[in-house]
C-alpha cells in the first residue's frame, strides 16, 4: 500500500519510467568521509529504482548495518550476512533478505560480525575480490546492485570497488567536503590500475544542500566545475524527514513521497536511470 501511494505521489501521471539497463549496473556508493549520505542515498535510490520496475539489491558493507536499518531489514548478531560471504564464501543467495513492503528489492545485511572482517581479510585469498566474486556468481539478475561502502578507504572499500562498474560518490555541501576527495580519487585510480580497469567514477551527487547558505552554492559550483557532468543534475536538499525516515524502518520515499527529500531523490534516480541507458559504460557480461 505505502509503495503505490509513494508511486501516485511521486509519479501521479506515470510518465517518468526508470528504464532497466541491459546489464547490470553495479554501483559503489563511496566516500571515506563519514555522515555525508552515502547510505541515505544508496536507500532511497534503491527503493526508487525499485518502486519503478526495476530489480535492486543494496548490499550493505558497513558494519554499522545503517543501510539494513533503513530498509527495516534483520541485521542483529546471528543473522546470515555478507561477513559470511566474504570470509566464509557462502552464496550471497543464502544471505539475501527480500525487503518488506518494496517489491523488487533485496538486501544483503550486515551485522557487527563484519567489523572484523577488515583485519580477518588480510589473510584470506583474493582478499580484494571476495565480494566481486560472490556478486559474479549471484544466479539472479539484478538490474541494480548498489553497496554501501563503511566512512574508510579499507579492504572493504576495496572490495566494493573491485566488484562495481561505477562510483557513486555523494558530496555534502559543507566547506571541507571536497578535503578527502583528491585520497579517494587516487584510491580509486590505483584499484583501477591493478585489479579492475573496467572502474569508472560515474556519478557525483550532492547532498545536504542548504540554499540558505552561500556556501553550499560555492561547493556546488566547486563540485561542478571540477567534475563536470558526472554531477548530477538533482541536488539533494538538507531535509528533516529525510533523517526522521530511518527510524521508522522506511525510506523517505515511502514515508514522505510529497517531501523535498523524497522528490529529489525520485529525480536522482530517474537521472542515473536515464543516463544508464544512454551512455552503457563498458561491462562485463
Ligand atoms: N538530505 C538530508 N537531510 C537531512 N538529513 C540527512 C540528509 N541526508 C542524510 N541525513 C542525515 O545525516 C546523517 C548521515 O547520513 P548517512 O548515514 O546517510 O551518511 P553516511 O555517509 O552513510 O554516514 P557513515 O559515514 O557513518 O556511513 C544521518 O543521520 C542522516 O539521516
Ligand atoms: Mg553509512
Amino acid at each position: 500500500m505505502e509503495a503505490m501511494r509513494a508511486v501516485q505521489i511521486l509519479n501521479p501521471s506515470g510518465e517518468v519510467t526508470m528504464p532497466r539497463p541491459e546489464r547490470t549496473r553495479v554501483m559503489c556508493v563511496a566516500n571515506q568521509k563519514g555522515g555525508v549520505g552515502k547510505t541515505t542515498t544508496t536507500v532511497n535510490l534503491a527503493v526508487a529504482l525499485a518502486l519503478h520496475g526495476n530489480r535492486v539489491l543494496v548490499v550493505d558493507l558497513d558494519p554499522q548495518g545503517n543501510a539494513s536499518t533503513g530498509l527495516n531489514v534483520p541485521h542483529h548478531t546471528g543473522v546470515p550476512d555478507v561477513y559470511d560471504c566474504l570470509i566464509n564464501s557462502v552464496p550471497l543467495e543464502d544471505v539475501t533478505q527480500a525487503v518488506e513492503g518494496i517489491p523488487n528489492l533485496w538486501c544483503v545485511p550486515a551485522t557487527i560480525d563484519l567489523a572484523g572482517a577488515e583485519i580477518e581479510l588480510v589473510s584470506v585469498v583474493a582478499r580484494e575480490s571476495r565480494l566481486e566474486r560472490a556478486i559474479t556468481a549471484y544466479p539472479g539478475h539484478f538490474d541494480y546492485v548498489f553497496i554501501d561502502c563503511p566512512p574508510s578507504l579499507g579492504l572493504l572499500t576495496v572490495n566494493a570497488l573491485v566488484a562495481a562498474q561505477e562510483v557513486l560518490i555523494p558530496i555534502q555541501c559543507e566547506y571541507y567536503a571536497l578535503e578527502g576527495l583528491n585520497q579517494l580519487i587516487s584510491n580509486i585510480n590505483l584499484v583501477r590500475q591493478h585489479l579492475n580497469p573496467r572502474l569508472d567514477v560515474s556519478t557525483i551527487l550532492l547532498t545536504m544542500y542548504d540554499r540558505r547558505t552561500r556556501l553550499a552554492d560555492a561547493v556546488e559550483q566547486d563540485v561542478r566545475n571540477h567534475f563536470g557532468d558526472k554531477v548530477l543534475q538533482a541536488v539533494i536538499p538538507r531535509n528533516v524527514r529525510v533523517s526522521e525516515a530511518p527510524s521508522y524502518g522506511q525510506s523517505v520515499m515511502t514515508y514522505d513521497p510529497g517531501s523535498r527529500g523524497a522528490t529529489s531523490y525520485f529525480e536522482a534516480a530517474q537521472e542515473i536511470a536515464e543516463r544508464g541507458v544512454k551512455e552503457p559504460v563498458s561491462r562485463n557480461a
